[in-house]
C-alpha cells in the first residue's frame, strides 16, 4: 500500500472534533467481532478541546468497549500532575465515556523512566498486532510543536528515527523535563497517523512542513512517513492560514 498524505481544513475546532469523532465511530462500527481498535493519544493542550467535545457529544455511542487506549508520549510526572498527558485525557475524555479501565494503558510517568520505557515497550509489543515485526497501531494521534517536534521527539534527537527501540527517554529542551516517547520506528509503523493541529500560532510551522520548505528537513515532523499508511492533517482554518497549495 502506498503512503498517502491528506490535508483537511475545518472552519472551527468543533467541526474538526466532529469530523474526527465520525471517522473514529465509523471505524468502530466496521470492526470485526472480537477485534479491538488501538489508538495512541497525543498530549499537550490541543487535544483537550477535541476530547472534551467528543465526550460531551459521543458518550452514548456504542463501541467504546472496543477501543484500546495507549499514549505516544508522556511527561515524567505523576498521573494527577497538571503536566500529565494521562490526566488531560482522563479528565477531558476517559472518565466521561463508557470505556473500561482495563482498556486504558497509560505510560507511568511517576516511575523510573528507563524502567518504564522497557515495561511499556513490552506491553505494547504484547498487546498490539505486529506488522513487519513492529507493533502497528490502528491510529496514532500527533500534535505539532512550534519547533517541529512530534510526540516528545525534539529536533536535537534525530537518533530517535533510526533506533530499533519502540520507546525512549527524551528531554524537553526548554524545561529539561524528562519525557517518555514513542520512536520513529513505532510511529511510522502506524496504519493511520492523524495530526490534530489548531490555532494561528501553528500556521508557520504547518506550512513549512506540509509544503516541505527548505528549513523543514530538520524538523522531526518532516520524518513522519508511515511505511504503509496514511497521514491525515486535521487543521482548523487558523492553523492552515499560510498554506498556499490547498
Ligand atoms: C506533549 C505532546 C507534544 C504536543 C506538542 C504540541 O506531550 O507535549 O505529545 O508533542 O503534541 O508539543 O503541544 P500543544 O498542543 O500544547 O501546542
Amino acid at each position: 500500500m502506498i503512503m498517502s498524505h491528506s490535508v483537511r481544513v475545518f472552519p472551527t475546532r468543533e467541526a474538526l472534533a466532529q469530523n474526527f469523532a465520525n471517522i473514529l465511530f465509523k471505524d468502530l462500527d466496521r470492526l470485526e467481532p472480537d477485534h479491538y481498535y488501538t489508538i495512541a493519544l497525543s498530549g499537550g493542550s490541543t487535544p483537550e478541546y477535541i476530547f472534551r467535545h467528543i465526550s460531551e457529544n459521543y458518550a452514548d455511542k456504542t463501541g467504546w468497549d472496543k477501543l484500546l487506549v495507549f499514549w505516544g508520549d508522556e511527561r515524567c510526572v505523576a498521573p494527577d500532575d497538571a503536566e500529565s498527558n494521562y490526566r488531560m485525557a482522563h479528565d477531558s475524555l476517559l472518565q466521561n465515556v463508557p470505556i473500561p479501565d482495563a482498556n486504558v494503558f497509560r505510560i507511568r510517568g511517576e516511575v523510573d523512566p528507563a524502567a518504564e520505557v522497557l515495561q511499556y515497550s513490552g506491553l505494547v509489543t504484547d498487546m498490539i498486532p505486529l506488522f513487519n515485526g513492529t507493533p502497528q497501531f490502528d491510529v496514532m494521534l500527533l500534535g505539532l510543536g512550534d519547533d517541529g517536534h512530534i510526540a516528545s521527539i525534539f529536533p536535537d534527537r534525530p537518533d530517535l528515527f533510526t533506533t530499533s527501540r519502540l520507546f525512549d527517554v527524551a528531554i524537553q529542551p526548554g524545561s529539561g523535563q524528562k519525557r517518555i516517547t514513542a520512536t520513529g520506528r513505532l510511529i511510522n509503523n502506524s496504519s493511520r497517523i492523524f495530526y490534530i493541529v489548531t490555532g494561528k500560532k501553528k500556521a508557520k510551522i504547518v506550512s513549512e512542513i506540509i509544503e516541505k520548505k527548505t528549513e523543514s528537513e530538520a524538523y522531526p515532523a518532516s520524518k513522519i512517513a508511515p511505511v504503509s499508511g496514511q497521514v491525515v492533517w486535521m487543521l482548523d482554518s487558523e492553523a492552515a492560514a499560510l498554506l498556499t497549495t490547498l
